[in-house]
């Protein structure tokens, strides 16, 4: 079977957590590297939740590297309110048993796409900002990243009434990648609002009682709680798990064709994804954008992957 090369560039984070734990089981995927960047929670605490989470699913060999610590151009702003002081909060996680590596985040993007003799597919499920940098470093990248599957963005927000938190987070490095002419799928909340992990859902998940499904059905519950205080909802939604998802499991998506900019200089729109889903700006395609789930599908995915462990 060939494997998938592939980059997780994320902010753990509940559901960035729970994509690396669907990532690591999945044959047809291989884990490169693991990156991290400021967003859920202040880098040094989403690379150690990142560390965490590679100790509970061994990725002992698996590089884990800590990027850029503010966005390009604006003030770096954190999410505890959805998910916790530490970026990670509900379970109790042992302190990780290595280091992130010396290496700079986007140092380790830009060399692992380079060094691969396969292209790579790199998934951003935190703002964009390692991936702008990669990209003005290193603009030869692209010439090996097969697809950039992202989770962001969408035709509505969650952090301002238009925009999502993370392209809101870095709109300038999301401009970069939206304009780089990369093959770029787009998992926003328009999708990723379907994936809800309701209260049956959580029982499946603690039904299977191994140590990695304990600890998501924890991650789980705490998400919930934030996610009903905050928004009203009846469960949380895995948005970053989305990505892992898509890559195997295509089947279980309705994408469409469309184009997407993202708004930098709005008074009130900064960070949002204009999102043409009718065709009506005649800009060309520069993105498949997620507009249907198999919601069934999709935690069959999960539950099996989590019996797995
Ligand atoms: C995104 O923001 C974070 O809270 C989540 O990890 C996800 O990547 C959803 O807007
Ligand atoms: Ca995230």
């Amino acid at each position: 079977m060939t494997t998938r090369k592939i980059i997780m560039d994320c902010d753990p984070g509940h559901d960035d957590a729970i994509a690396i734990i669907l990532a690591a089981v999945q044959p047809k995927l291989e884990i490169l590297g693991i990156t991290t960047v400021s967003g859920n929670a202040e880098i040094e605490k989403t690379t150690d939740n990142a560390l965490k989470i590679c100790d509970l699913v061994s990725l002992h060999d698996v590089i884990v590297s800590k990027g850029a610590s503010e966005p390009i151009v604006r003030l770096r702003e954190t999410a505890p309110g959805i998910h916790g002081d530490s970026g990670l909060d509900g379970p109790e996680l042992p302190t990780p048993s290595r280091s992130w590596s010396d290496e700079h985040g986007v140092d380790t993007i830009i060399r692992l796409v380079k060094e691969s003799k396969e292209p790579v597919t790199i998934l951003p499920t935190g703002p964009l900002t390692n991936i702008g940098l990669a990209l003005t470093k290193a603009p030869d990248i692209k010439d090996n990243i097969e697809e950039i599957v992202l989770m962001g963005g969408g035709t509505f927000g969650n952090w301002t009434p238009t925009a999502e938190f993370n392209i809101w987070a870095d709109p300038e490095a999301a401009r970069k990648v939206f304009e780089s002419g990369i093959p770029t799928v787009v998992m926003g909340l328009d999708i990723t609002h379907q994936a809800l992990a309701t209260t049956e859902v959580i029982d499946q998940v603690n039904q299977i009682d191994n140590r990695v499904s304990n600890i998501v059905g924890e991650l789980l519950v705490f998400f919930a709680s934030t996610y009903k205080e905050m928004f009203d909802f009846d469960g949380a939604p895995v948005h970053d798990v989305l990505t892992v998802a898509y890559l195997v499991a295509p089947e279980l998506f309705k994408m469409k064709d469309v184009n997407i900019v993202v708004e930098t200089k709005g008074e009130f729109t900064a960070g949002t994804t204009s999102v043409d889903l009718h065709g009506v700006t005649g800009r060309e395609v520069n993105a498949k954008f997620g507009v249907g789930l198999d919601v069934e599908g999709f935690w069959k995915l999960m539950i099996d992957a989590l019996k797995k462990y």
